[in-house]
């Protein structure tokens, strides 16, 4: 069973100084994944009758303009504004043996990520996306999710780990969700939950969960998935219902809080050119969570959330404007 560290560390201004592995301020959860992006003019939309399609031959050999390859998924973005806060931070889940893994492996050594508490078995097949630009910008996905979800392995990895906080984000597996959130509890580690593709899948089961959840983070439409289609502030309150505090994304039009008793608006930080949005609701929600763990109030958290994810946008990729405390 493990201890509650939770007020060990004083946060105003200080770094969790005790390096101990094993002792957190943040441990994500979700999947890694590999993107590869590919542009170029074999990737045209031909159109017909208003339905467009890529056109690219059965067998043939084309030339592409750029290929790039990222790494991502959203706990993974979220580590890394973690780290680059100076917060003692772990990454939680599953990796094979093969070159994708040990990329991923690398880049949480360059960002100062714990990545001793990651299962691994050579058997594994992280996620991949492939992703097919157009020269107008617009993207063909093909996705492979990886291997199924080792949900009882990765929950033993939690079974020596103190943290304080706990951010779940596409886990892809909601029986790993709810066993997080019921190790959460049983060890009062505060859990903020920014749910993604396969956890909105669900909603009834989603729902279920939810309660336990003290810091929600989903955009407009996750929340209109959830709640029904009404005005973000609403959301909010419809969320607050569930959990400790719900926080609603509205890509350029700022964000919305509700915890129990106020209402807090953040517009965006600034009207900058946007670059690459990828990356854009990690770098919010995990900024938030990060200025909560500092020990900031929601609304100091909204607005670093709003800083973080300005700077994001303005990058290519996730991980590039993430901001790094000075
Ligand atoms: N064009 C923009 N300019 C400045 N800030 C932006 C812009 N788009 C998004 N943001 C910031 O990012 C936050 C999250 O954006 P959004 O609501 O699009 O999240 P999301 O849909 O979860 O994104 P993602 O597709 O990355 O999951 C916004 O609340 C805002 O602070
Ligand atoms: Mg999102």
């Amino acid at each position: 069973m493990v201890k509650l560290i939770g007020n060990k560390i004083k946060l105003q201004g200080q770094r969790h100084k005790d390096k101990t592995v094993g002792a957190y301020d943040v441990v994500c959860i979700g999947r890694p994944a590999q993107d590869t992006l590919l542009s170029g003019d074999i990737f045209k939309a031909v159109c017909q009758h208003g339905v467009c399609h890529s056109n690219i031959p059965l067998g043939a050999k084309l030339s592409i303009e750029d290929s790039s390859v990222t790494y991502g998924g959203n706990a993974l973005n979220a580590s890394v504004t973690f780290a680059r806060q100076q917060l003692n931070t772990a990454l939680v889940c599953q990796l094979g043996e093969d070159t994708v893994s040990q990329n991923i492996t690398n880049i949480l050594e360059a960002e100062h990520i714990e990545s001793s508490h990651i299962y691994r078995d050579g058997l594994v097949k992280v996620a991949q996306s492939t992703i097919l630009v157009a020269p107008s910008g617009e993207r063909t996905i093909l996705k492979f999710s990886g291997s199924e979800i080792k949900h009882h392995a990765i929950l033993a990895m939690l079974e020596n780990i103190e943290t304080r906080w706990i951010y779940a984000s596409s886990l892809g597996s909601l029986e790993l969700l709810q066993g997080v959130i019921q190790y959460a509890n049983l060890n009062q580690i505060r859990v903020a939950f920014n749910p993604g593709g396969l956890e909105l899948t669900n909603p009834a089961e989603l729902k279920l969960v939810l309660p336990t959840i003290d810091t929600l983070i989903m955009n407009k439409e996750e929340a209109i998935g959830l709640f029904g289609n009404l005005e973000p502030a609403i959301l909010c309150q419809a969320a607050s219902e569930y959990v400790k505090t719900a926080i609603i994304t509205d890509g350029p039009n700022g964000s919305y809080a509700y915890d129990g008793h106020q209402h807090f608006f953040q517009p965006v930080s600034e009207d900058v050119k946007v670059i690459d949005r990828t990356g854009a609701g990690d770098a919010f929600a995990s900024g938030l969570v990060s200025a909560l763990a500092w020990g900031l109030d929601l609304k100091q958290a909204l607005e670093f959330g709003a800083k973080n994810s300005t700077s994001v946008v303005m990058h290519i990729g996730a991980h590039q404007g993430i901001l790094t405390r000075a």
